[in-house]
């Protein structure tokens, strides 16, 4: 088969990786790609958000799957735009794409399926959204309505920063993002990422990971698109996948369904492991960002043969089978990330850092004369595999410290919950 995949991070090189271990793949091409994902694709310097010209690159390659990584193109209807010119496409469609590009969209869907969720309240001005916080009172989450890369959400523990966080949406702090905004209550307990593939009909559960979503040690500082992640998550056992399984995935695929909106790719819900069970803080449309690097380094099983499946509606007889072992991945950043990274410095002792069971996939990294530079917040994930949490925190960390980059950063405690669970 000849695949194209979309995108530039490090959850597209990690499946580029994965894509490129499948014998049934005959050549893997990649736009834009990045300096990693070029050791496992062609890159093509297509612009992705013109969808004419991805699709007649796809007839002229004879592309018989595209997979698509990023959020932004299937908001955007990629997926629509390539279907429409025979092209098969592992992605949902515009339309279930809303599950992630409108928080209310979700939110409704919820209300009417009975899915665990916090309960909210939407609102398109600034008043009855104060309102309702004042009634509430605090703890209280904010959040800007559209696509804000995971910054447009305050989790506020006064009264006073709940408001301050509305006039900030309101103010266009998030753009059109903040248009509208969700307020919603607070949810106590364990966050989990749980992902499925999906076809329009079938989900099929694939795996399980646990993020770290702040920019310091111990959980401190500013949101960010994701730090570190370690799969398998220890609070998802067999019951709570089952019960969010049939809780939440399943009702979440009828109600599509019924809305003639069947979701097909890849369905990523973020969890609120609670004592009452898990609740559903938010849906994602495509792999996490780093979650999908740990995944890829647990998946037994061929990638492309189970992304062609859920392409073609036929994930109700497949199966996905994990290594034992637990995977973790290390975030390194460059200096000034989330705010202002700063671009262009040079990262030396990449090929002597990895070793056996460690991969380093690209994140934000460019070429220059031969040589690696950072090129956008995240850069590198280094990413280890080993019998358990604590063993592939320890191999990451060592590879990290191989790697002479300066100006780079990254937390020193990826994974602490699972490393204190496993001394215990
Ligand atoms: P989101 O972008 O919706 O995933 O939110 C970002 C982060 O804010 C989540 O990963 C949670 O840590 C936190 N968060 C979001 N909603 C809630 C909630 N209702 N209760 C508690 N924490 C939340
Ligand atoms: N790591 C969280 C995300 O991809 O949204």
């Amino acid at each position: 088969m000849n695949v194209l995949l979309i995108g530039s991070g490090g959850r597209e090189h990690a499946l580029a990786w994965k894509l490129a271990a499948s014998p049934m793949l005959t050549k893997l091409y990649a736009a834009p790609g990045n300096p990693g994902i070029a050791r496992e694709a062609e890159l093509v310097a297509l612009d992705i958000a013109d969808h004419a010209a991805v699709a007649s690159f796809c007839l002229e390659k004879k592309i018989d799957l595209v997979v698509v990584g990023p959020e932004a193109p299937l908001v955007a209807g990629i997926a629509d735009d390539l279907r429409t010119a025979g092209i098969k496409v592992f992605g949902p469609s515009k339309a279930a794409a809303q599950l992630e590009g409108s928080k209310g969209f979700t939110k409704d869907l919820c209300a009417r399926h009975n899915i665990p969720t916090a309960a909210f309240g939407r609102f398109t001005a600034a008043e009855a959204a104060k309102a309702y916080v004042r009634d509430r009172g605090a703890p209280i989450v904010v959040k800007a309505d559209g696509l804000a890369a995971g910054k447009g959400v305050t989790v506020a523990m006064t009264e006073a920063e709940a408001l301050a966080a509305i006039d900030d949406c309101f103010s266009g702090a998030f753009g059109s993002a903040g248009a509208e905004v969700v307020v919603e209550e607070f949810l106590d307990g364990e966050e989990a990422s749980f992902f499925c593939l999906c076809d329009g009909t079938a989900a099929l559960p694939f795996g399980t990971a646990q993020d770290h979503k702040r920019v310091g040690d111990g959980d401190t500082g500013p949101n960010t698109g994701g730090m570190g992640a370690y799969s398998p998550a220890p609070v998802m056992t067999p019951e709570i996948v089952e019960r969010t399984m049939k809780e939440i995935i399943e009702p979440t695929m009828r109600g599509m369904a019924e809305l003639g909106t069947p979701f097909s790719g890849v369905l990523f819900a973020g969890l609120m492991i609670t004592s009452s069970g898990p609740k559903l803080i938010e849906y994602n449309t495509r792999f996490g960002d780093p979650e999908c690097q740990v995944l890829m380094m647990r998946l037994k099983d061929d990638l492309l043969v189970l992304l062609q499946a859920a392409a073609d509606g036929q994930l109700a007889h497949m199966s996905a089978r994990w290594r034992d072992d637990a995977a973790l991945t290390v975030v390194m950043a460059a200096k000034g990330y989330p705010a202002a990274p700063e671009k262009g410095s040079v990262i030396r002792g990449l090929d002597n850092a990895a070793s056996r069971g460690v991969e380093i996939f690209h994140a934000g990294t460019a070429e220059r004369d031969g040589v690696i530079i950072a090129n956008g917040g995240r850069v590198l994930n280094v990413t280890a595999v080993a019998a358990t949490v604590t063993e592939a925190q320890r191999l990451a960390y060592e590879a990290v410290d191989r790697i002479d980059w300066p100006e780079g950063f990254c937390r020193r405690d990826i994974g602490w919950q699972a490393v204190k669970r496993e001394k215990a």
